[in-house]
């Protein structure tokens, strides 16, 4: 197993990219690349997508390339021998967690609830997604769950723009967010690809418009940490 938190760390955004034409799935991750997004999670939601993940491990090696909608542990296996440098879940199963606890690449599973979480972190596991984030509380729900279970950094993901990303982004517990916004299904299918590299360079400029070494805290917390506080 190893530890997600970097991967949380590489943009303040993941797109969560869905993508039916492998052929489309190298122009996709260079149109990202290009606008400065350097880290993709592609879905397990099509036929096809082990296909696309091997292409992109191939043809864009500036791409952070990790998994997404991996459901069980085979289709974390698979993931994995196509490429996926590391694996996302929707939520887990106790098989799944096992599975993905034995695994030598960073993953981040999926929880909605403080349950889940808690047993996510009794494997070890700090850095999770969460997931609908705004069905299932939005940035509200995250901050008063900073307060229990400050050990956890998440990666909230459902329902988040480029609007209400900067919401989730100033919790001292969210380190980067997940969107499908930056690869809209049209821009895919009618090969657009320079609206989806000026879709990333906007996710990208989230990272200037705050800082990452000053955060908010949820409320009621103190961090004990004067480096964290603004
Ligand atoms: C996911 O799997 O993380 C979501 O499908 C992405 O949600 P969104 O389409 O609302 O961004």
């Amino acid at each position: 197993m190893a530890d997600a938190t970097s991967i949380l760390n590489v943009s303040p955004v993941i797109p969560v990219v869905t993508i039916d034409d492998p052929a489309s799935a190298v122009p996709v991750a260079q149109a990202l690349v290009d606008g400065g997004i350097r880290i993709i999670e592609l879905t397990l939601r099509t036929e096809s997508a082990l296909e696309s993940l091997k292409l992109i491990a191939a043809e864009v090696p500036d791409m952070m390339l990790g998994a997404g909608t991996v459901l069980t542990p085979g289709q974390a296996d698979a993931a994995a021998a196509a490429g996926a440098r590391f694996l996302v879940s929707p939520g887990v199963t106790p098989s799944l967690l096992r599975h993905l606890v034995g695994m030598d690449l960073p993953v981040l599973p999926g929880v909605a609830t403080v349950g889940e979480a808690m047993a996510v972190l009794e494997e070890g596991l700090s850095a999770m997604k969460f997931f609908p984030a705004g069905p299932a509380g939005g940035p509200d729900y995250l901050a008063a769950i900073g307060a229990p279970i400050p050990a956890v950094q998440f990666c909230p993901t459902g329902g988040i723009s480029l609007k209400t990303a900067p919401d989730y982004l100033q919790l001292a517990n969210v380190s980067c967010v997940g969107g499908s916004w930056l690869t809209p299904g049209d821009a895919v299918e009618g090969q657009d690809w320079p609206r989806i590299t000026v879709l990333a360079g906007e996710a990208a400029g989230l990272a200037v418009s705050r800082s990452y070494s000053v955060r908010a805290l949820p409320s009621g917390v103190s961090s004990g940490d004067s480096s964290d506080a603004s």
